[in-house]
């Protein structure tokens, strides 16, 4: 089949290369000039494992092309998506100018030489799929008065579930795929479109091998409502999930126990399953922010007050501070002192720094007149870029972050961090105090190695006296 993308975001350029990988002949539209030359010299925009190899693959494959002209890639298209991005607006709502603007573009580029199908890849407010349709219409009538009957298209939501960081391997092993539609011929488009992946018939690319798990996918078919609802109720859902991690974690701080311990034993219920429950400095990203207050909105809209959404929010807000709460207790005054910041991308494997906690935490640090060393494998460009303002020290390395530093906090997971030598870090600071705020490390290692170490959910040894005191002198008591 013949498919354009508009948007090559971290979403478009992945949803290209696996449609071209696939074998489908693919255009990637984007108006940002510099993405588009950066993709036709083969290179990804983003940081995104395997992705350019994709890239490769997915020109040999099927066909993948790149440009600015969406009207003359659309034109010869049988199915167009749009991946375009969907920000918050300050009250919340999801703002949709660039998708207004691409649905518009579609219009104006469709003529009655084949049936085409819009689908709307974005995260958008239920009721979107009617607006795209509207919207191509509207550019029917402005490019086509005459023929504008003769014109026939089809509008599919088919929601984006991909990760970053694993996106590729997301796409083309995804658990479901979601495509909804109330009209037949469109539905049929989309299944046909889709049936290598849901048959799993396509060869697995070398590094991204198909687990063994892996058979068939599913393939949900609803309306199109059905459709938007399900992204939306999916990332509340796991943002809800990682709050409630957190939430008990503070809870076993104060009394006594082990939150990574707690997680697991309740992660093993099926009911529940064990993703997702890792204690932490809160969520961040494109995604559960900006989708959770859309969704809110989307509720008030229709007189609704959503308590559990709303609680969300504020759970996750309240554990980004609590790593200058920790901060704080550790070494009182942190006005003049030097916190080196371990990761920067909101999780790892990305470069993506859209409402990532370290800036949160950078900018909170810096505003109470500490100094803030920063190290990330990956993400310190685009961070510079993006936030220009923040007077950061970007550092080569761990080490070379946590020189002279206060205390070291751990931000982002990456998998580096994971083998770092506890005892050099520690014995180059001025005052050896890790905050831990992935429980990346073994607290008896941190300790072992010098430091003095707080995790997320995590008792102390002093901790665990106290509490086991404090429950022994409550028995005695009563
Ligand atoms: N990033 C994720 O992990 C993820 C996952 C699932 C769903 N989503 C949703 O997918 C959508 C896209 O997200 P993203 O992260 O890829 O966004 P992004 O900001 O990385 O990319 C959007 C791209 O669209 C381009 N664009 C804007 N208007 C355009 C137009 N009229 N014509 C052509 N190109 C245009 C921009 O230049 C940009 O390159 C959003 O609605 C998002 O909520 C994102």
């Amino acid at each position: 089949m013949r498919v354009t993308v508009v948007g090559t975001g971290y979403v478009g350029t992945v949803t290209g290369a696996c449609l071209a990988y696939l074998g489908h002949h693919v255009t990637c539209v984007d108006t940002d000039e510099t993405k588009i030359s950066t993709l036709r010299r083969g290179e990804s925009p983003i940081y995104e494992p395997h992705l350019e190899d994709m890239l490769r693959l997915g020109a040999k494959r099927g066909g993948l092309e790149f440009t600015t002209d969406l009207v003359s890639a659309a034109v010869t298209s049988d199915v167009i998506f749009i991946a375009v991005g969907t920000p918050p607006l300050p009250t919340g709502e999801a703002d949709l100018c660039y998708l207004e603007a691409a649905a518009r573009s579609i219009g104006t580029a469709m003529d009655g030489s084949r049936f085409r199908v819009v689908v709307n890849k974005s995260t958008v407010p239920v009721g979107s799929g009617n607006l795209v349709e509207t919207l191509v219409r509207e550019g029917i009538l402005d490019t086509h008065p005459e023929s504008r009957q003769d014109i026939l298209f089809g509008v599919a939501s088919n929601p984006e579930f991909l990760r970053e960081g694993s996106a590729v391997a997301d796409s083309l092993y995804p658990d479901r795929i979601v495509v909804g539609t109330g009209d037949a011929r469109t539905m049929a488009i989309m299944l046909e479109l889709y049936e290598p992946l849901v048959a799993q018939s396509f060869p697995a690319p070398e590094g991204l091998p198909r687990s063994e798990s892996v058979k068939a996918v599913c393939l949900l078919t609803t309306s199109l409502t059905g459709a938007e609802m399900i992204k939306y109720a999916a990332n509340a859902f796991l943002a809800m999930k990682i709050g409630f991690a957190n939430e008990i974690a503070n809870i076993c701080e104060r009394v006594g126990a082990e939150a990574p311990e707690v997680m697991a034993g309740i992660g093993l219920d099926s009911r529940i399953g064990a993703k997702f429950l890792s204690p932490g400095v809160g969520w961040g990203g494109s995604c559960f922010g900006k989708d959770i207050h859309a969704l809110l909105h989307m509720a008030q809209e229709y007189g609704y007050e959503s308590k559990l959404l709303r609680a969300s929010l504020e759970v996750n807000t309240a554990q980004r501070h609590l790593v200058i709460q920790k901060l704080q207790e550790k070494l009182f005054i942190l006005k003049g002192r030097t916190i080196a910041l371990l990761g920067l991308a909101f999780k790892p494997d990305t470069d993506d720094l859209r409402d990532a906690p370290s800036l949160h935490i950078a900018e909170r640090l810096l505003q109470m007149g500490a100094r803030v060393n920063a190290y990330d494998p990956i993400a310190m460009n685009a961070c510079k870029e993006l936030r220009c303002d923040l007077k950061i020290r970007y550092c080569d390395s761990a080490l070379d972050a946590a020189r002279d530093a206060d205390a070291l906090v751990v931000v982002t997971e990456w998998a580096e961090f994971r083998s770092l030598d506890l005892a050099e870090l520690a014995g180059v600071m001025e005052k050896a105090i890790l905050v831990d705020g992935r429980n990346v490390f073994h607290p008896g290692d941190a300790i072992a190695a010098g430091f003095d170490y707080t995790g997320i959910g995590r008792s102390t040894p002093r901790r665990k006296q106290e509490a086991i005191a404090s429950a022994g002198s409550r028995k005695h008591n009563s």
